[in-house]
């Protein structure tokens, strides 16, 4: 298990260095992230270079037996650099200069960047490949934080570059694009841009494309990295870390690339969903490469200084929170940062070692922390068995279900999310996948508002179905093909037989009032109003076993073909038509389609019917509410996230004590790891 921080002593004197280093060994740090942001410090002048403090750290960290994550530092560039070099400079869609001052400000597109930056890697690589300290290679920082896109001369030229690889010609971008539509037909590449400003809606496959090309940019980038450091003969593993469910990177493209899953996350202490929210981040980290263990690669101790209040974490939810990761497959975790910056725009974001000292409750317990997961026997590697659910969650289809002028907004991450929560409460395990990597270890493949659905994809979960699945699908689902345009003969054309339903309308119903009054102000009264039948937010539905639940955002115009109607809408606009329908197939596997979006209570209900024809058990039944379980190989995960004690009953020794667990009563945030013998 790694534990510790990023380390930046560059913002020290070197007399506090020795103070960081023997504080590490109290607060049992195994490896530091150094040199994040030491661009301009190795490289003063565009032809001086500065290695010898970095030698130094680096030498006392090794004496101390600390291993180091090396950074490649180039995610903020000298200022000397956008003075001489402007080009390497992003550009917002209105045509302004990000400039340096802050961080992150450069285009990943950039062919001086990308020069600049293979320089410094070389030299990096070249006197670092063999150093014993080093243990891991940390390129770049969060690619795409802040500058998720950028539209830079360079930026233009490389995504015509992209274009051409992807279609050939420019007949093909017109066929792809559907530029027949308001007379956006290309005569030449020169006439293609970017999504630039534009009076009204903007071009959709234009847009998705250029989702895909911006996260390909940050990807090129890191691969022109790690092939320099491999090419230095580095035998590390080398990583880029991710922010969990980041929009602007499609992270399940980058994974193969990748040698171990690095991951940043910053619970925000105020936010109800918390635990749900953060364990869906887990899961999906996890998910990015299956079998393996994940980094936990910062954390805040305490509070952060980024949002508009930045309030402290409870005592005991720091430990709470590095056990969810834990217990979710991460084999380490480190926090941003190790001491607390003196100056700066992060000098209130909290570290393991406070501005106010190690009297603090931060230190106290960050290093207790850091002494309990030594003491922790090698943990097992996530396995198959772990998680029989696959969740679809889909970087394109996020892109894709986001862009304007759809029947309603959809805010997808939080719409799967909700679905996870379901699975969560009820203490199941989940894989968060893309459709083409639903496969026959999972039993249960839940696929939400898949509404971009690849061939590959269709074609993975009509296999898995065939081979005695159970899936269940919808709302607002197979409706575009990758490049955004409909598929010819009506919607449902994929997965359409699979199911054995049709889709006539999707009928949105005005956004739950909750969310329309929060994003849309102003225009909820009016969407409540009136005696349209879809003047209400939700819709009821009757089971077939006599109980009534409601649905949401969509209440869609199915025709039952070939499938059972297992629920059929009793109010809304398509009142009397079917809600929820089953088709089972020969094979023993099922096709469910939902076609609205269940409530709470809803989703309850219709996953714990999904659980139960899959056979699908939770990690231990009939969790106290606020408990949490998750499973590692024989290793099971409890946490109370709640604010009352909680009763447990779990069969297994606590790795911690090597006491016997049975049944036990947890505070809140407590937690525990339990070698257990339950499978499920
Ligand atoms: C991360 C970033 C760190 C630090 C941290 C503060 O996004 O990688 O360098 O800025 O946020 O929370």
């Amino acid at each position: 298990m790694l534990y510790g921080a990023d380390y930046n002593p560059e913002q020290w004197p070197e007399h506090v260095w020795d103070e960081d280093v023997e504080r590490m060994r109290e607060a049992s740090v195994t490896t530091v992230s150094l040199g994040i942001f030491s661009w301009s410090r190795l490289q003063p002048t565009p032809t001086t270079w500065d290695f010898d403090w970095l030698d130094r750290v680096i030498g006392k960290l090794h004496e101390a037996g600390i291993g180091v994550n090396l950074a490649t530092a180039t995610a903020s560039p000298p200022p000397w650099m956008s003075v001489e070099h402007p080009d390497v400079l992003a550009v917002d869609e209105n045509g302004a200069t990000y400039w340096h001052g802050s961080r992150q400000h450069y285009s990943p597109a950039s062919p001086t960047y990308r020069r600049l930056a293979a320089q410094l890697v070389t030299k990096l690589a070249e006197r670092y490949a063999h150093h014993p300290a080093v243990v891991m290679w940390h390129v770049n920082n969060e690619y795409g934080c802040h500058l998720p896109s950028e539209y830079s001369d360079a930026a233009q030229t490389a995504f015509r570059g992209w274009l051409q690889k992807r279609y050939g010609g420019v007949a093909e971008l017109n066929e792809a694009w559907g530029t027949a539509f308001w007379s956006q037909r290309y005569g030449q590449w020169e006439e293609v841009m970017p999504p630039l400003k534009a009076p009204y809606s903007r071009n959709p496959a234009q847009l998705l494309d250029y989702h895909r090309f911006m996260s390909d940019m940050w990807l090129e980038c890191y691969l022109a990295e790690r092939d320099i450091i491999r090419a230095a003969g580095a035998t590390q593993p080398i990583s880029t870390n991710m922010m969990g469910a980041f929009k602007p990177g499609n992270y399940q493209s980058w994974a193969p690339h990748i040698d171990v899953i690095t991951d940043d996350c910053y619970p925000d202490p105020l936010d109800p969903q918390r635990p749900r929210n953060t364990a869906f981040q887990r899961d999906l980290m996890r998910s990015l490469k299956p079998g393996t263990p994940w980094l936990l690669m910062e954390q805040a101790t305490d509070a952060v200084n980024w949002r508009r209040t930045n309030v402290s974490k409870q005592e005991g939810q720091l430990a709470a929170e590095t056990a969810q990761s834990v217990g979710r497959g991460a084999d380490g975790i480190f926090y941003f940062q190790w001491r607390q910056s003196r100056a700066g725009a992060e000098k209130f974001h909290s570290a393991m070692l406070p501005h106010a000292g190690t009297r603090t409750r931060t230190w106290q317990e960050a290093s207790a922390l850091g002494g309990q997961l030594a003491a922790l026997p090698e943990l097992p590697q996530p396995k198959d068995e772990d998680a029989r659910v696959a969740l679809v969650f889909d970087w394109e289809n996020w892109w894709a279900i986001e862009n304007p002028d759809h029947p309603t907004t959809l805010d997808y991450l939080s719409l799967v999310r909700e679905w996870y929560g379901a699975l969560h409460r009820r203490g199941v395990m989940v894989d968060i996948v893309p459709p083409e990597q639903v496969s026959d270890r999972h039993h249960l493949a839940i696929a939400p508002f898949l509404y971009l659905l690849r061939d590959e994809g269709a074609a993975a979960l009509t296999r898995f179905v065939e081979s005695g699945g159970v899936l269940c699908a919808g709302p607002f689902s197979d409706i575009v093909d990758a490049n955004d345009r409909f598929r010819l003969g009506g919607f449902l054309q994929q997965l359409g037989p699979v199911l054995g339903v049709g889709l006539e309308d999707f009928r949105a119903l005005p956004l739950p009032s909750a969310t329309a009054i929060a994003e849309r102000a102003g225009t909820a009264e009016i969407e409540s109003g009136g005696d349209h039948p879809s003047s209400s937010d939700h819709v009821e539905l009757d089971l077939t076993d006599g109980s009534t639940l409601r649905g949401t955002h969509f209440a869609e115009a199915l025709w039952a073909d070939d499938a059972e109607v297992l629920a059929t809408f009793r109010t809304g606009p398509s009142a009397t038509r079917p809600a929820l329908t089953r088709r089972v197939h020969e094979s023993g596997g099922q096709a469910w389609y939902v076609g609205t979006m269940p409530d709470p209570a809803a989703l309850d209900a219709v996953i714990g019917r999904l659980l139960r024809e899959a056979s699908v058990a939770p990690v231990i039944e009939n969790l106290p509410e606020g408990v949490e379980v998750a499973r590692r190989g024989d290793v099971v995960t409890v946490i109370n996230h709640g604010p009352t004690a909680a009763t447990v009953s779990i069969p297994g020794t606590e790795l911690l004590t090597g006491e016997e667990f049975g049944s036990r009563e947890l505070a809140p945030q407590e937690f525990a790891f339990v070698k257990s013998a339950i499978t499920s």
